[in-house]
C-alpha cells in the first residue's frame, strides 16, 4: 500500500528558532504577548479536543452542523480535484469534504498542511486507509510563511475551518488572506469557517468554562516555556482571563500574574518580570460579520460565492471564489 507523503517545510530547529524569537518579542514587550500557536502541544492538542466537548464551546459542534447540511453544496460548487486543508490538525471534520467530494468523484487528492507532524501522520493513516485510491500529501509548514509549496493547479479547494482564521489580527489575516489568494489561480476556492458577532454571554463562557478546561489551555503555554526553553514559570501563580473586546469585537484570553513574580527564561538568558496584576496576552479570537468579512475577501481578491450559518447564527461557512486580479 501507498505510505502517505510527508512533505517537510518546518523541522525542529526552526520551530524552536521561531518560539524563541516569539517568546523574546512578547515578554520583553511593553504590554506582554504570546502567540497562541505555542498552546499545541500534545497536552495542549489534548486539552483543545476537551475543549471541542465542552457545552459551552459552541463554535465546534456548530460548524460541524453546518458541513454536514452543506458539504454536497460544497462539492458540487467547487467541483475540487484537490482539497487542500490549513491547519488541519486531526481532519475530523474534513471526513465529511471528504465523503462529499469522492461521492461526486472529482477528488484526486487530499492535501493536509499542519505545524504537527504527529497529528498530521495519525490523521493520515486513517485517512489513506479509508478512501483508497485517493493521494494523500502531507505537508508540515506554517500557514504564515509555507503555502507556497502547496502544489499548483487545478480545480483546488483550500479549506481553513474551526475559525481559526479569528486567532490571526486583522493584519495577520489581511497578509493571510492575499497570501491564499496569491497561490490560487482565478476560478478555485476557499472555504473558511468563521464564528460570529453575538451576545457576550454567549462567547465568553465559551472561552472560561465551568470545568477549568480552558484556564489549564492557557496555562499550557507556560509549561510549553518551561519545558522547552527551560523557565520556570509557576503555573499557580497565573489566573485565566477571558474577555470580550467590543470595540474590536473579538474574546482575548489572558494570563494574569497573582503575585510580583521573576521568572527566568533560561534558553533565553532573559530576566522578566512580573507586576502583581499585570498581564500576557495569550489570544485573540476575533467573531465576524458578513459584511465585514465579504469586505476583507474582496480586498484579498476573493467573491463571496456561499455564506452559511446555523439557524442561530452562531457561526458561518464562507465559500469563497478567486477572482482574476484587476
Ligand atoms: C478553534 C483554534 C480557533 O479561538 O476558539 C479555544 C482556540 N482558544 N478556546 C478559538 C481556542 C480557547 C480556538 N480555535
Amino acid at each position: 500500500m501507498n505510505a502517505p507523503a510527508l512533505e517537510v517545510h518546518l523541522d525542529d530547529d526552526d520551530l524552536d528558532r521561531t518560539l524563541r524569537s516569539d517568546v523574546l518579542t512578547g515578554l520583553t514587550a511593553d504590554r506582554k504577548w504570546l502567540p497562541p500557536k505555542w498552546f499545541y502541544d500534545a497536552r495542549g492538542s489534548e486539552l483543545f479536543e476537551q475543549i471541542t466537548e465542552l457545552d459551552e464551546y459552541y463554535p465546534s459542534r456548530t460548524e460541524r452542523q453546518i458541513l454536514t447540511d452543506r458539504a454536497g453544496d460544497i462539492a458540487r460548487h467547487t467541483r475540487a480535484r484537490t482539497l487542500i486543508e490549513l491547519g488541519s490538525g486531526y481532519s475530523t471534520k474534513t471526513r465529511l469534504l471528504l465523503d462529499a467530494l469522492t461521492a461526486q468523484r472529482t477528488l484526486e487528492a487530499f492535501v493536509p498542511m499542519d505545524v504537527s507532524p504527529t497529528a498530521l501522520t495519525a490523521a493520515a493513516t486513517r485517512i489513506t486507509a479509508d478512501y483508497p485510491g485517493l493521494r494523500v500529501h502531507n505537508i508540515v509548514g506554517d500557514l504564515t510563511r509555507h503555502l507556497k509549496h502547496l502544489p499548483d493547479g487545478g480545480s483546488r479547494t483550500i479549506a481553513f475551518l474551526g475559525g481559526t482564521i479569528g486567532n490571526l489580527v486583522p493584519a495577520e489575516r489581511a497578509a493571510f488572506l492575499a497570501d491564499v489568494r496569491s497561490v490560487l489561480e482565478a476560478g478555485e476556492h476557499l472555504l473558511v469557517g468563521t464564528d460570529l458577532v453575538k451576545s457576550p454571554r454567549v462567547v465568553v463562557p465559551a472561552y472560561d468554562d465551568a470545568d477549568g478546561v480552558t484556564a489549564d489551555f492557557n496555562r499550557n503555554v507556560l509549561r510549553v516555556l518551561n519545558r522547552s526553553l527551560g523557565a520556570d514559570f509557576d503555573l499557580d501563580g497565573f489566573a485565566h482571563v477571558a474577555l470580550w473586546d467590543a470595540d474590536q469585537e473579538w474574546v482575548e484570553m489572558r494570563l494574569r500574574a497573582r503575585w510580583p513574580m521573576r521568572v527566568h527564561v533560561r534558553a533565553l538568558d532573559l530576566v522578566v518580570d512580573f507586576a502583581a496584576g499585570e498581564e500576557v496576552r495569550t489570544e485573540v479570537s476575533a467573531k465576524f460579520r458578513r459584511e465585514g468579512f465579504e469586505r476583507e475577501l474582496a480586498e484579498a481578491g476573493f467573491a463571496l460565492d456561499r455564506w452559511w450559518t446555523d439557524k442561530d447564527g452562531l457561526f458561518a461557512v464562507s465559500l469563497a471564489r478567486a477572482v482574476p486580479a484587476s
